[in-house]
């Protein structure tokens, strides 16, 4: 462990990166998130041989919580183990993230040289799909 732990979110991140399973791309990532309950759920990248089946940890994390009864995310941090620059969330993780949270919702990113940065998922993704825009007409 190379960065001080100064919440428990970041904390929670930390221990579970350890089961990172990234053979692949030796770039391992953990991530915790606060849900609606105040319960913080983790998850780490898990590769696959067939590479496109990769999934990341923040997509992990909010299906853990949301596979538990959980409906809101209230808080995301991502730590990029292996990276000297935080990392933020890939396209698909942040629509995700736009599924569950505030469109406000802090995404904290911590590299594995302890740099951190803030952003709001509105800076991130400013379109967000949402499910009202699927009605019709
Ligand atoms: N990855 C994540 O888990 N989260 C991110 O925010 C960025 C990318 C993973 C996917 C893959 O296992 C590895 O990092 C390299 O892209």
């Amino acid at each position: 462990m190379t960065v001080k732990p100064h919440s428990d979110l970041l904390r929670a991140a930390v221990a579970a990166s350890r089961n990172s399973y990234a053979p692949y791309s030796g770039f391992r990532v953990a991530a915790a998130v606060r849900a609606g309950s105040g319960k913080v759920y983790t998850g780490v990248n898990v590769e696959n041989a067939s590479l496109g089946l990769t999934v990341c940890a923040e997509r992990v994390a909010i299906f853990k919580a949301v596979s538990e009864g959980e409906r809101e995310i209230r808080e995301v941090l991502v730590y990029a183990v292996d990276s000297y620059d935080p990392v933020p969330p890939c396209g698909a993780c942040l629509q995700v993230i736009a599924e569950f949270a505030r469109d406000d919702v802090e995404i904290v990113m911590v590299s594995g040289t302890g740099r951190i940065e803030r952003a709001r998922l509105s800076q991130l993704l400013p379109k967000r799909f949402k499910g009202e825009k699927l009605r019709r007409g």
